[in-house]
């Protein structure tokens, strides 16, 4: 397994390239099942996750063709040879749920493998069961497989009404309700810029929908899509975690192609931390203002609120910040299995249910340390940075899933950061 050696080396400077979304084009992928015709995908993120996703397409029998290194997916599902996502892949990927809707509405069938446990709590799939329950499915669990079943005729549009907002079942009823027959109305629908860019690539494929980035959608359904070409939107989680990187250790770093609008909630507190964020027409420009970071109090909230995928790269910052900073994790029950690795750094953490409070000091010491997961790893990362000493990070391969190239980008700042492989 391959380990990340970083070792504190001041300042970064520079600019630094901003991938498109994972989340987003986990969920347009998926979204070629809904048609024979092509759908090709730009600006694609090179990342695990989206070969995991593409391992799966093409075991229903979808054309994917990776092109330009990559960052061009073209797909076609005219030939689809079966409905049913087999447990050895969807096992890999929670995201996997996602060709749910897709089959469901377009084949009227699907059995669909349950994603299994995941390290960052329970993440049940109830809320995506019950929105195609609301278009007229019968749902069946039996052998570790979802089995649904469209009415004859297929899905009817209805009332999907989501108790909290889930950004994954928003998606799923989204793309159902696309081909249903009549009107469906998703209620508490997830408002992040993913399911936008979801709704634009439908609206281009031919889907009526209204309402998306709001709490109520509505989609008239068609009866049939076509196919499309769609930029897949900046990726704003990667875009936060490399603002932060001269937020670590000092320096002005311009994040090409990001926008404020993308992470609001995010922004702020860097501005109460004392990390200035400027908006170019190059992309955000990110400084530490004057001396210490200061200690801010975070909750995880839903879009537009504090993302919970920037918590963790968050915490590792207020590790060193001057007072005491209070964490709260609102959308995942177990995700601060980073805290026990910073505090082999030297951070003085107290974790009780889903709050961390910080204690910050003055600089933490390099160590051997865990990724435990996708944004946990990357967080290491960072406070290796900044920290005196070097920091070895293990099973990278959770870094793999969501940032693509993190050597060679952090390198071109200035950061002293190499890869060991196969150890
Ligand atoms: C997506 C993102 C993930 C991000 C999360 C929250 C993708 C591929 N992943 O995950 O990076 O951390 O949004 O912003 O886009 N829940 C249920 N029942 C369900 C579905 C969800 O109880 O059927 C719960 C989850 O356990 C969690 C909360 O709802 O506590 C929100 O999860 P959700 O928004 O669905 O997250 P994902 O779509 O899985």
């Amino acid at each position: 397994m391959d380990s990340i050696l970083v070792t504190g080396n001041g300042p970064l400077n520079g600019d630094i390239p901003i991938a498109g979304a994972k989340n987003a084009c986990l969920t347009l992928m998926p979204a070629t099942l809904l048609s024979e015709d092509p759908l090709t995908l730009t600006n694609a993120p090179r990342l695990s996750d989206i070969k995991t996703m593409t391992a799966l397409l093409q075991s229903l029998g979808a054309e994917v063709s990776s092109l330009n290194a990559g960052n061009v997916l073209a797909m076609s599902s005219h030939g689809l040879t079966t409905q049913r996502a087999e447990y050895d892949i969807v096992r890999k990927m929670r995201a996997s749920i996602l060709v749910l809707g897709p089959l469901l509405a377009r084949f009227g069938y699907a059995e669909v493998s349950l994603p299994g446990g995941c390290a960052i709590g329970a993440r049940p799939v109830d809320l995506h069961l019950k929105a195609m329950e609301a278009m007229g499915a019968e749902m069946d669990l039996r052998d570790g497989y979802v089995h649904a079943k469209a009415p004859a005729g297929g899905l009817k549009g209805g009332i999907v009404e989501f108790p909290f907002a889930s950004v994954g079942a928003t998606e799923n009823a989204l793309m159902a309700a696309t081909l249903a027959k009549g009107t469906t109305e998703i209620r508490n629908a997830a408002r992040e810029p993913e399911i936008v860019d979801l709704a634009d690539c439908l609206r281009k494929m031919g889907a009526q929908i209204e309402g998306d980035g709001t709490s109520t959608i509505t989609i008239q359904g068609v009866d049939r899509l076509g196919g499309a070409t769609h930029r897949v939107v900046t990726d704003r989680i990667e875009l936060g975690t490399y603002m932060l990187a001269p937020a670590f250790c000092g320096g002005e770093v311009t994040c090409l192609g990001g926008k404020i609008s993308l992470l609001e909630a995010f922004c702020e507190k860097l501005d109460a931390a004392g990390i200035s964020v400027e908006e170019t027409d190059k992309g955000l420009k990110v400084a530490r203002k004057n001396g210490r970071v200061q200690a801010v109090d975070v909750t995880t909230e839903p879009f537009p609120g504090f993302p919970t995928d920037l918590q963790a790269q968050m915490m590792a910052l207020l590790c060193t910040a001057e007072g005491t900073s209070v964490l709260e994790e609102k959308i995942f029950e177990n995700r601060f299995m980073h805290a026990p690795e910073l505090v082999r750094m030297g951070a003085q953490i107290d974790v009780q249910g889903g709050t961390a409070t910080v204690h910050g000091v003055e600089r933490l010491k390099g160590a051997p340390v865990m990724a435990t997961d996708l944004r946990a790893s990357v967080s290491l990362i960072l406070a290796g940075l900044a920290a005196e000493g070097e920091t070895r990070v293990s099973r990278v391969y959770h870094l793999d899933r969501g940032y693509e190239h993190v050597e060679e980008k952090l390198s071109a700042l200035g950061a002293k950061i190499e890869r060991i492989s196969g150890e």
